[in-house]
């Protein structure tokens, strides 16, 4: 018999991961935020993440129209901001933190998160009920500090020197 949903999930619990804000735009061009940790390093030449979106979600459906969205990596202190961002109703959404800029494409990156990057869609491809975005990178931005971590269900932040 295969696994469980719930064996699967359990899972994937052992395996951390960092937390990201996705800022996408609202039909009306409202800023829109989604936490998500499905997003990885694709290739390095050219410059290729990729994004899984629950394809019946607001965030997947701005990108199918936009072609575009935004990764913020999330501060250890931020867990707040990831919860809020995952529950919140599509129009509490539209309130992405306020100290934000956009980049030169429209993309709205967080003035404070870790990481920001621009990322053009160039493929999507359907997988049961999420839609991977495959996403040239065209901008990005680094700054210091520690990330928020996502393990077992919960929040942590890391412990390194
Ligand atoms: C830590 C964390 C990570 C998440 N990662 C993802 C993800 O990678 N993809 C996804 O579709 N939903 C993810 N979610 C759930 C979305 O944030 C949530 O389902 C959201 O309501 C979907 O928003 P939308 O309907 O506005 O698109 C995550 C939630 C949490 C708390």
């Amino acid at each position: 018999m295969s696994p469980s949903a719930a064996e699967f999930r359990r899972a994937w619990g052992k395996f951390p991961t960092g937390v990201s804000l996705i800022t996408t735009r609202t039909q009306e061009g409202a800023p829109y935020g989604t936490t998500a940790n499905a997003v990885s390093s694709v290739s390095l030449d050219p410059l290729i993440v990729h994004l899984s979106m629950a394809k019946t979600g607001m965030t997947c459906a701005n990108i199918i129209r936009d072609g575009r969205f935004g990764i913020n990596f999330l501060r250890e202190e931020d867990a707040e901001l990831a919860l809020f961002f995952a529950k919140a109703s599509g129009e509490d959404r539209e309130k992405v933190p306020s100290d934000h800029t956009t980049f030169a494409s429209g993309t709205i990156a967080l003035n404070d998160a870790l990481v920001t990057m621009d990322c053009k869609v160039v493929q999507q491809v359907r997988a049961g009920d999420h839609i991977v975005f495959i996403a040239e990178v065209n901008d990005l931005e680094v700054r210091e500090g520690r990330p928020l971590v996502f393990y077992e269900g919960g929040f942590a932040g890391v412990a390194k020197d």
